[in-house]
């Protein structure tokens, strides 16, 4: 039997006449890392805010480890982490007593320094929140929701504006955290990483999902595979060819293409993520 640590059953939300999220149905294994994609105003905060317990949906329902959302907010509350984009930190204190605090609302026992270093930032724990950059208050959100040793994480854009380093820093604390069995829900408009850290994603376009997945079955179902080849012709110029892998007759194809042209490069080519989604929604990701 699979069990279900998130199931969202037509979730609606609407502020005023602008339905944000629309009739959105989906569950999430446990232990899973799932990817929640869509361009900016998809609807994605929305209902990470719905299955957090911030806003009450208009319609449907969420239930987090066998638990409703709206019947039994608190308790749930207790079992999962959420680093949210405008979650607010305390500017006046510092790392240390950020996450002291919350581990002591939360009534638990944290390891505040070993969280801390964790996510990078144990050199300058002491200083006050207020004089920390972008990238380390995203740090240390990541760290606060990890404080009660939640059983489910939600990520809002965990890694956005953050350096190359840093970010890698960030994807290897999920993967981490997921190793030790919770479930990951990280919403995100960066394909590339969506890609590297989903088990599956569901693609979200105007308040609905337009397709959920793995990565990889996805990429199968509408990405064409292509060879790439650069020909040079007898004056010199380059002329680009595409050849469209797994068909039957590719082989043929690069045969004769090597026969009768003088072939200068050859790369392969797999469709991302990002171009599926603009096949499939007609959007792009990134705006
Ligand atoms: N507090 C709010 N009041 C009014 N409308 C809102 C509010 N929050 C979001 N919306 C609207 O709801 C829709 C969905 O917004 P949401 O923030 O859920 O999108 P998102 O997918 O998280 O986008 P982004 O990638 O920009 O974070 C948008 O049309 C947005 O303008
Ligand atoms: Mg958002």
């Amino acid at each position: 039997m699979t069990t279900h640590s998130i199931v969202a059953q037509d979730l609606t939300y609407a502020y005023g006449d602008n339905t944000a999220v629309d009739h959105i149905s989906f569950e999430v294994g446990e232990g899973e890392i799932f990817g929640y994609l869509g361009p900016n105003g998809a609807g994605k905060s929305t209902t990470v805010k719905m299955l957090t317990g911030q806003i009450r949906p208009k319609q449907g329902k969420a239930t987090l480890l066998g638990m409703d959302i709206v019947r039994e907010t608190n308790k749930v509350q207790a079992f999962i982490g959420v680093a949210f984009e405008t979650a607010n930190l305390y500017g006046q204190m510092s790392a240390v007593e950020n996450l002291t605090l919350f581990a002591r609302l939360y009534g638990v026992k944290a390891d505040v320094h070993a969280l801390l270093e964790k996510v990078g930032l144990d050199g300058r724990a002491k200083e006050r929140v207020e004089g920390y950059s972008k990238g380390m208050k995203q740090r240390l959100m990541v760290a606060r929701a990890l404080v009660n040793h939640p059983r489910i994480l939600f990520l809002d854009e965990p890694t956005e504006g953050l350096d190359p380093v840093s970010a890698q820093a960030i994807r290897d604390l999920i993967r981490e955290t997921r190793a030790g069995g919770t479930t990951v829900f990280l919403t995100t408009h960066d394909m590339v990483e969506a890609d590297k850290l989903s088990d599956r994603v569901a693609f979200i376009n105007q308040g609905r999902i337009a397709a959920i997945d793995t990565p990889h079955r996805l990429k199968q179902q509408y990405g064409k595979r292509l060879l790439k080849v650069e020909v040079e012709d007898g004056g010199g110029r380059l002329a680009a060819r595409e050849i469209t892998l797994d068909a039957s007759d590719t082989g043929e194809t690069v045969k004769r293409l090597f026969e009768r042209e003088k072939v200068v490069t050859v790369h392969s080519e797999e469709a991302t993520l990002e171009d599926i989604f603009i096949q499939i929604t007609g959007r792009r990701l990134a705006g």
